[in-house]
């Protein structure tokens, strides 16, 4: 449980574009080595706002896949699988469910954008206002402690966690979990013992957070303890109650946000992506034709990067001299546009290049990806279940 595990979700949107690489899957590669990965396809999630249109999420699924595969997820060092192929997930959310205020749920700023963005469809419905719910059971049937989301899933992370800790306070108590807690720490010894009860009453008198985690810090670090009685001590910091579900945290990736090619947010939707499968030339008609600075009308006009979406792309694509370059020959007129397309065309299709010679590899065997998702599901529900058999226990519900 102390090792960090990384988890994080996609709806089935079909092939990736290089808004999703440089927003999220860039990062999910890069976290392989360092944690302990679950990367899924969130299709129940699809269904909610989709529910009217279920063909489309199948073959979706497979075409994401592949992008995340050629993008270099690899299913020796992740778990890769499929939502609804771990029931375990179903279930935590309807146990959730009934310790989850429904204000709590009205109250996640994306309810009701989501419902002035998309006036054309009903989501009046109860799956929809319990999407962040279930992203939380997601997060937590997995004890997930960190979740590599954009900005605009911060509130279902803050959800998640308030979720968490009232699971936690309900169900977390034991017999004699203050008396187990008490010895523990005396198998700290007298110095440590002091220092952890001295942090515990700064953190729960003054609710000084730094002091909690400086808590954690010397219980994760106690050489004396075995890891259940370190569980047992980091419950006991925040209550004497046991931690069953982690709180998890958003790890915000370090990643860039790249435009659309008409300025706004990439999106299939809006038709302005470059899709990691794009052909050369495609990229090539799409970058030349994007808009830039209107200021820029004649190629004698002056500009400014910052009022260009191909700067943004720069800011992706180039380093601190071709930058430099773009900034001098923008404003003194001294390049043309194309002229400064032209570089970025070429990083795009040199950094696909390699990816899409892997989606041609992947595609000469059919049964691929469907292989790397049954293993990666039948992992997911072992790791799942371990979890499951704690919260039904917690919950007081029989096994026969
Ligand atoms: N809501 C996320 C999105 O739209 C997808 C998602 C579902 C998710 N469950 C999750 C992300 C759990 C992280 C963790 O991007
Ligand atoms: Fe945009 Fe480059 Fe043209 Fe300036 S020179 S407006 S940054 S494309």
């Amino acid at each position: 449980m102390f090792k960090d595990r990384v988890l994080s979700g996609m709806r089935p949107t079909g092939y990736m574009h290089i808004g999703h690489y440089h927003g999220a899957l860039k990062n999910w590669v890069k976290l392989q080595p360092d944690f302990e990965c679950f990367y899924f396809v969130a299709d129940w999630h699809a269904l909610t706002s989709h529910y009217d249109d279920p063909r489309v999420i199948e073959s979706s699924t497979f075409e994401m896949v592949t992008d995340w595969l050629a993008a270099g997820l690899d299913p020796n060092q992740s778990t890769i699988f499929l939502q609804s192929q771990v029931p375990q997930h179903a279930e935590l959310s309807l146990l959730l469910g009934m310790i989850t205020p429904l204000g709590w749920l009205e109250r996640v700023p994306t309810y009701k954008e989501q419902q002035e963005n998309l006036k054309e469809k009903d989501l009046t419905t109860y799956g929809f206002l319990g999407y962040p719910l279930m992203q939380t059971a997601d997060i937590l049937v997995y004890r997930a402690n960190k979740v590599p989301v954009g900005e605009d899933q911060v509130s279902h992370l803050e959800i998640s966690r308030e979720i968490a800790r009232r699971f936690n306070h309900i169900y977390g108590r034991q017999a004699g979990f203050e008396e187990r807690a008490t010895a523990t720490i005396k198998k700290l010894g007298g110095k440590l013992g002091k220092q952890y009860e001295a942090l515990k009453t700064a953190f729960n008198q003054d609710g000084n957070t730094e002091a909690l985690e400086q808590a954690k810090a010397l219980v994760l670090g106690a050489g004396s303890l075995s890891m259940e009685e370190k569980e047992l001590l980091h419950g006991f910091l925040t209550g004497a109650r046991k931690t069953i579900l982690p709180e998890p945290q958003a790890l915000l990736a370090p990643t860039s946000k790249i435009i659309g090619l008409d300025g706004r947010k990439m999106s299939k939707s809006y038709g302005n992506s470059i899709d990691l499968r794009e052909t050369p030339a495609s990229v090539d008609q799409k970058i030349r034709r994007m808009p830039t600075d209107p200021k820029r009308a004649r190629r004698n006009d002056p500009g400014n990067p910052d009022d260009c979406p191909v700067w943004t792309l720069h800011q992706v694509y180039s380093d601190d001299a071709r930058k430099a370059w773009v900034r001098e020959g923008c404003t003194t007129a001294g390049i043309g546009c194309l002229e400064c397309k032209q570089p970025v065309i070429e990083a795009i299709n040199a950094e696909l290049a390699p990816i899409q010679a892997r989606i041609a590899e992947i595609e000469t065997r059919p049964n691929f990806v469907r292989e790397v998702l049954h293993d990666g599901c039948a992992r997911a529900r072992r790791v799942a279940e371990e979890t499951m058999l704690e919260v039904r226990q917690a919950m007081g519900l029989a096994k026969v």
